[in-house]
């Protein structure tokens, strides 16, 4: 590493990336909606970004602000951002909703991922170190709380989600508006709902090489277009190891992807930790936080063994600035688990299963909120655009169930 500071980006560039800052009410990102009206960067790698807010004291502020800082403090050029907040006047604010509009419309085919659900890739350095595990069990944490949770598996020829929630069956199409749609493979847990889509149910696991030839972002891309999702709170995506491709892929088509970097304690850690950050910053995906697992062997005498080392998750997490959500130890209830099609979450026995709670705790609090809830946008935008998401709705299934007579009237 030289101490030669990396140049800053051009304004053309920080304009690029912001505008993969999707603004979590309106659906569209904030470089089309008009909300950045002016973008200064400065010699030293000071970002100044002007954010334009339709209504201000919009309480998705703070979540606009972080969105911003993090995607534009990967570039190793940017030193500092800086956010100046202004408000929208009346005919900003209509442009904005139209634009915001016509977004929604044109981006409904494109994935069948509804506005409101939670984009989380569970993905790692390498294989092997518990990634779908970790994966399933979060989604049944989330499922157990009540809510609708879809999994994709996008270990295309390496998939293991369909052994480890025990599902088989094959998957089935059906018309949805019009179109043919892949129904997911559903199971019921707790109060909520998984919805699940896997390779591995559209061929026999022994078949599953002859998938290699087939590109891995088509398939991935496949499944969030064609497969009828319905409205999910939540998507976990399974990760395939060496992820690159497949995470510009998501940053193109579902732009506010965030990333869970699963990662084990050996002290190696300090390579994939830069590997991790590197993937984040070609993608622009942010990092949500880190998930260390096979964090040493508690034996029968309640005994710590770290068998792999020790303190990885955390040089990880502070490597790419991001909280370190928890620390699953080996158990052989995990694997067990896994090979019954029965999560070990749902167990609640057991220090994994305990230490899995509270990384699903720390996503529904703190780091990924379930963003379907009316209340929480109460009071914002929200309250104008409700009116105008209802029409759209009902619009675009009149569209589509229409588009034959050509009708498409505009108020
Ligand atoms: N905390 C754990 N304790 C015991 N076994 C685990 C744990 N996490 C994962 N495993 C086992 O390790 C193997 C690899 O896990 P897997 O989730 O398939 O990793 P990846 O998806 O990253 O390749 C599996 O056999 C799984 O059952
Ligand atoms: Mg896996």
């Amino acid at each position: 590493m030289s101490s030669e500071r990396a140049a800053p980006p051009t304004v053309e560039e920080v304009t690029e990336v912001l505008s993969t800052v999707i603004d979590p009410e309106l659906g569209s990102d904030v470089v089309s909606l008009g909300m950045i009206p002016r973008t200064e960067v400065s010699t030293e790698g000071q970002v100044v970004v002007e954010v334009r807010l339709t209504i201000s004291g919009c309480p998705m502020r703070a979540e606009i602000k972080k969105m911003v800082e993090q995607r534009l403090m990967v570039h190793p050029g940017v030193t500092k951002v800086k956010l100046e907040w202004s408000e929208m006047n009346s005919d900003e604010r209509s442009a904005a909703m139209s634009t915001a509009r016509a977004a929604a419309r044109d981006r409904a085919p494109e994935t069948a991922i509804g506005q409101r659900c939670q984009v989380l890739a569970i993905s790692s350095g390498k294989g092997g170190v518990g990634k779908s595990s970790v994966t399933v069990n979060l989604a049944a944490g989330l499922a157990d709380r009540g809510f609708t949770v879809g999994v994709l598996d996008a270990d295309i020829w390496g998939f293991s989600v369909p052994r480890l929630l025990g599902m088989s069956d094959r998957l089935e199409a059906t018309e949805v508006d019009g179109r043919p749609r892949i129904i997911p493979n559903r199971r019921v847990i707790g109060d909520g709902v998984l919805e699940v889509v896997s390779t591995g149910f559209l061929v026999e696991e022994s078949t599953a090489l002859m998938w290699r030839g087939l590109m891995l972002t088509k398939a991935v891309e496949q499944f969030l277009r064609d497969v009828a999702w319905g409205d999910l709170d939540y998507l976990l995506i399974d990760m395939p190891p060496g992820t690159g491709d497949v995470q510009m892929g998501l940053a193109r088509l579902l732009p506010r992807t965030s990333l869970l970097v699963v990662t084990t304690p050996a002290t190696a850690a300090q390579r994939v930790a830069q590997r991790a950050a590197d993937m984040a910053q070609r993608s622009f995906l942010p990092v949500l936080g880190v998930i260390e697992n096979m964090s040493g062997f508690i034996c029968e005498h309640g005994d710590f063994h770290p068998v792999f080392g020790q303190g990885g998750g955390q040089a990880l997490a502070e490597a790419i600035d991001v909280p370190l959500l928890g620390s699953i130890p080996i158990e052989t209830s995990v694997a067990s688990g896994g090979d019954n099609g029965e999560p070990v979450i749902l167990s609640r026995l057991g220090a994994a299963a305990e230490t899995m709670n509270e990384i699903v705790d720390r996503l529904l609090d703190t780091v990924a909120p379930p963003l379907s809830s009316e209340d929480e946008l109460d009071g914002c935008a929200t309250k104008i655009l409700a009116a105008f998401d209802d029409a759209f709705a009902t619009e675009d299934q009149r569209n589509l169930a229409n588009t034959n007579s050509g009708s498409g009237t505009e108020s």
